[in-house]
């Protein structure tokens, strides 16, 4: 590494997720949220808070496969519209 060259002084969290971007942020309507839970079969929406999903921002079950290979505890945020 010579000077000037972008040296991170830690490993990124996000691997491979819109990495054109300098700060990726999701907008949601609340209303369109809800709307989301109601077409689901238990009335949720899951939102990925291991940065691993396919899917991303929404859950697809990977931080499953990295809990098993880690140890780690990752999961997502969950939204439930109760009726
Ligand atoms: Fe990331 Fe589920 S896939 S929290």
């Amino acid at each position: 590494i010579t000077e000037g060259e972008h040296q991170p002084k830690h490993e990124h969290i996000n691997k491979t997720i819109r990495k054109d971007v300098d700060k990726l942020v999701d907008k949601y309507d609340i209303e369109d949220v809800i709307t989301q839970c109601n077409a689901s079969q238990n009335k949720t929406v899951s939102y990925c808070r291991c940065w691993k999903s396919k899917k991303f921002p929404l859950c697809d079950g990977s931080h499953n496969a990295w809990n098993k290979e880690t140890g780690d505890n990752l999961g997502p945020l969950v939204i439930t519209n109760k009726p």
